[in-house]
């Protein structure tokens, strides 16, 4: 009989309480206790198990039923009527006359969280709640041995195409396998995103249901609903139907970013520009934005829009500018008018080796995983060695814009790049 009530521990849409009592001075203990954890006195019921059964058997179970045995004259029996109508995940709390040892065994080997002798304290019942409420939430990944503050990394690519996504898993990968956190990539590019697929997964439905059900998420939904590459590793990400246009409030975003936020050691969020546009609180709490652009005209324009951007609406978070898919030989644009034009250094230079990128995708791992060459390895370590120190820091050093620069000035900077024709950019290197 364990299973009805522990096969899922799903928080979902229920109600997070009801109980059921015999007698009102139960009834009496229990209101104030309710509302102190923020649920209504009226889930109160008279009627103890007998009432349980009958309302639970058309209504929706809550998270905690508590449930008073003392008119019951089989408990176990009863208890067992109560399992087949409760919904799976709701913790019971059950309080009787009967001290009974044996009894107590029984129940709790049919599911039963707790049995209050009565006449109990408010504070047994208080620690009752206490103990289901931690049985809801579930061990956090976090307290399992991990307690690393949160770095939270957004990336985004300026243009499409160049690379984000690729940066993202091999960064996130490279957090929980060489940095030792445990990590969450987390994909907002819901309709095309490749997090799941870069790692030769599935991306399940945990991303789309959250989109559709933000109330729905809490921990135990995080554990749930993420995929996991190894054991530092694990993936929400979507491949949302192309007909659903999946635009909402946000809220499942930023609900998301909290849970994962204490679950997890490290958070790499790959960011699509369209999702930053919509949602730009998405950014409010991310420790380092990686900007990732190629040597490009279009490339260029977009870095100084988005760093500008930036400067305005993550003004905490650390920048860190990759310039991808480098080739020395063929560029628009030379690195050094590149970083005039941003008005600042490039952080890290990936070269185009198209070679290892097309074998990390058929290999389903990711770039920094499957590459021998330390040109690739180098500015990915680096990146991960950035990233996490900019990320520890920005926890004490709350406030600090990134190099300076209007966005005219840096308009007219791009202006005077573009003003050259491509191949007078690049021979200005
Ligand atoms: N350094 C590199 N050298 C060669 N190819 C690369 C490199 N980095 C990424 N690629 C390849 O570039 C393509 C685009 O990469 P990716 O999907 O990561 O870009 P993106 O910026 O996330 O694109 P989108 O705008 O679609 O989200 C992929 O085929 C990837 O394998
Ligand atoms: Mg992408």
């Amino acid at each position: 009989m364990n299973a009805p009530f522990h096969a899922s521990r799903a928080g979902s849409l229920r109600d997070p309480f009801q109980a059921f009592v015999t007698d009102e001075e139960t009834a009496e203990m229990l209101r104030p206790i309710a509302v102190e954890h923020g649920w209504s006195p009226e889930k109160v019921n008279k009627g103890g198990l007998r009432n349980a059964v009958q309302t639970l058997s058309v209504a929706a179970s809550p998270s905690i039923l508590f449930v008073d045995l003392s008119e019951s004259g089989d408990p176990l029996n009863d208890i067992n009527a109560l399992a087949e109508v409760c919904e799976p995940g709701t913790v019971v709390i059950a309080a009787g006359q009967v001290n009974d040892v044996r009894l107590y065994r029984d129940l709790v080997a049919s599911g039963i969280q707790d049995y209050l002798l009565k006449p109990f304290s408010p504070d047994q019942l208080r620690d009752a709640f206490a103990n289901a409420q931690m049985t809801i939430s579930g061990p956090r990944l976090v307290e399992n041995g991990n307690e690393k503050p949160n770095v939270m990394a957004a990336i985004i690519g300026v243009r499409g195409g160049v690379g984000a996504s690729t940066i993202a898993t091999s960064l996130a990968w490279l957090m929980g396998d060489k940095a030792g956190r445990s990590t969450a990539l987390l994909d907002l590019d819901v309709h095309f995103g490749t997090g799941a697929l870069a790692l030769d997964l599935e991306p399940g439905r945990g991303l789309t249901d959250a989109i559709e059900n933000p109330s729905r998420i809490d921990g135990l939904f995080i554990e749930r609903a993420m995929v996991r590459a190894n054991d530092k590793l694990c993936v929400l990400s979507a491949e949302a139907p192309i007909n659903q246009s999946m635009l909402t409030d946000g809220s499942a975003f930023y609900q998301l970013q909290e849970e994962i936020r204490h679950a997890f050691e490290g958070t790499v969020i790959d960011l699509p520009r369209s999702m930053m546009v919509h949602y730009p609180h998405l950014l409010n709490d991310a420790h380092v934005v990686i900007v990732v652009s190629e040597f490009t005209l279009a490339g260029t324009r977009d870095a100084i829009r988005i760093l500008s951007w930036l400067k305005a609406n993550a003004p905490q978070a650390r920048v860190i500018v990759v310039a991808n898919r480098v080739q020395a030989a063929v560029q628009e644009v030379s690195r050094k008018d590149f970083e005039h034009s941003i008005e600042r250094k490039v952080d890290v230079c990936l070269p185009f080796d198209a070679k290892t990128a097309a074998q990390a995708a058929k290999l389903g791992q990711p770039l920094a995983k499957v590459t021998k060459s330390a040109k690739l390895s180098q500015p990915l370590n680096q990146l991960l060695t950035l990233t996490v120190e900019h990320g520890a820091a920005e926890s004490d050093d709350k406030a600090k814009p990134t190099a300076g620069g209007s966005l005219l000035g840096k308009l007219g900077s791009f202006k005077s790049l573009v003003g050259k024709k491509p191949k007078e950019a690049s021979a200005a290197a």
